[in-house]
């Protein structure tokens, strides 16, 4: 059994939270909101509660309107109906003393005309990822986007600001700004992706501008210590995004900026893909990023447990967010707590309707029962 003295179980202050572990579910589409409204249901409760032992649950990416949508079977936060649906997880998670945050999301380029009637995906510029989309019927090509008007930008502030009104309606205790892994906010950001002459493309402030944005508007609703912000800066050759010279120096200016703000924490990814031979990218995320920020650091990707304490014992890390870990491990806490292994995820169910690979995946308790 291993020592119950571990850097991710202590607890954590994050603003008015006090957290009761570092372990924190990461955000993941598992794509059960299979409904005509795309309203998570008490199935979703049950799996969101399963999984409250996390110091923090981050929701599956949820759309902030349906022009924000990109897979099939996601859960909004735009409707009535997903307002409520999203009570029964917060509810079903506070009565287990969990914490969560649900993480609001808009695609941009990521998605497809099958989704809106016809209409063209919402982006920065009109430049094709070529990248696939999973639509009703099946994986399809991407297209080349219609590039925003400062109408559809203002009207898409106005859309996260009116999701953070819902979440915290819906009994969230905050919300992650989805500014990561090639979707819109990461659109803007990426200088190939955003090729604007306005006030909200060509240089790195401009190139930014839209998350501020977003941040100031989102946080008229949440204090700035109920909000999070995830970047993902190398990723490289996925989700449509290729890194340039100019990658790094703008997430610095915007990580350097976020420093203005007191904001719950700011979630980072090691880079996705290997990115050891592309000279202007960071290799290591945690150890360039941490001298940067002055908040809460949760750094996520291919973490397990030893590697998870370590990075906070070395000061590179407050939180470590765990990703397919916690599809299979719904006690993987208390797991770290006894030391004893991980199951392994079958990622065919990470999107299949249902309870099949959701909320079947045995504790180590009831497995050792069986
Ligand atoms: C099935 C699945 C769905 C995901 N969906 C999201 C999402 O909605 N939002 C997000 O920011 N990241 C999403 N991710 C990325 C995870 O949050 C995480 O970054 C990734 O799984 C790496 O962490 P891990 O190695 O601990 O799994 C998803 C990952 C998986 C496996």
């Amino acid at each position: 059994m291993a020592s119950k003295k571990q850097a991710l179980l202590e607890p954590i202050t994050v603003g008015d939270l006090v957290l009761k572990n570092r372990v924190v579910m990461a955000p993941m589409t598992r794509s059960r909101a299979d409904n005509i409204e795309n309203a998570p249901t008490e199935l979703h409760a049950q799996y969101y509660a399963q999984r409250a032992s996390a110091g923090l649950v981050i929701t599956e990416g949820s759309q902030v309107s349906a022009a924000a949508v990109g897979y099939i079977n996601t859960p909004g936060i735009y409707t009535p109906a997903q307002v409520e649906g999203w009570k029964l997880v917060t509810t079903a998670v506070h009565a287990l003393e969990g914490k969560i945050f649900i993480q609001i999301w808009h695609v941009g380029r990521i998605s497809h005309p099958d989704f809106f009637g016809g209409e063209l995906p919402l982006a920065p510029s009109a430049i094709n990822p070529n990248t696939k989309s999973f639509t009703p019927e099946g994986f399809k090509d991407t297209v080349t986007p219609k590039a925003m008007t400062i109408d559809d930008i203002t009207q898409t502030i106005a859309d996260f600001k009116q999701a953070a009104v819902n979440a915290k309606e819906a009994g969230f205790d905050g919300v992650e700004i989805h500014s990561s892994n090639g979707y819109l906010f990461h659109q803007f950001f990426n200088a190939t992706s955003n090729q604007r002459t306005d006030a909200y493309g060509g240089s790195i402030e401009n190139r930014a501008r839209f998350l501020f944005d977003v941040l100031d508007a989102v946080k008229e609703v949440f204090p700035q210590n109920r909000i999070g912000i995830r970047l993902n800066p190398s990723l490289h050759g996925a989700f449509g995004m290729d890194a340039d010279k100019e990658t790094i120096p703008t997430f610095d200016y915007i990580v350097r900026r976020l420093n203005d703000y007191q904001l719950a924490y700011l979630h980072l990814s090691e880079p996705f893909t290997d990115v050891s031979a592309v000279p202007f990218l960071v290799t290591n995320i945690a150890r360039h990023y941490r001298p940067l920020y002055k908040g809460n650091l949760m750094i996520n990707n291919a973490f397990d447990q030893d590697k998870g304490n370590k990075i906070i014992e070395d000061g590179l890390a407050d939180m470590v967010a765990f990703g397919k870990a916690f599809i299979s491990n719904p006690d993987l806490v208390e797991r770290f707590e006894n030391g004893a292994e991980s199951a392994p995820w079958d990622d065919a169910t990470f999107y299949t309707p249902g309870e099949k690979g959701y909320t079947d995946y045995p504790t180590l308790i009831a497995s050792e029962l069986v």
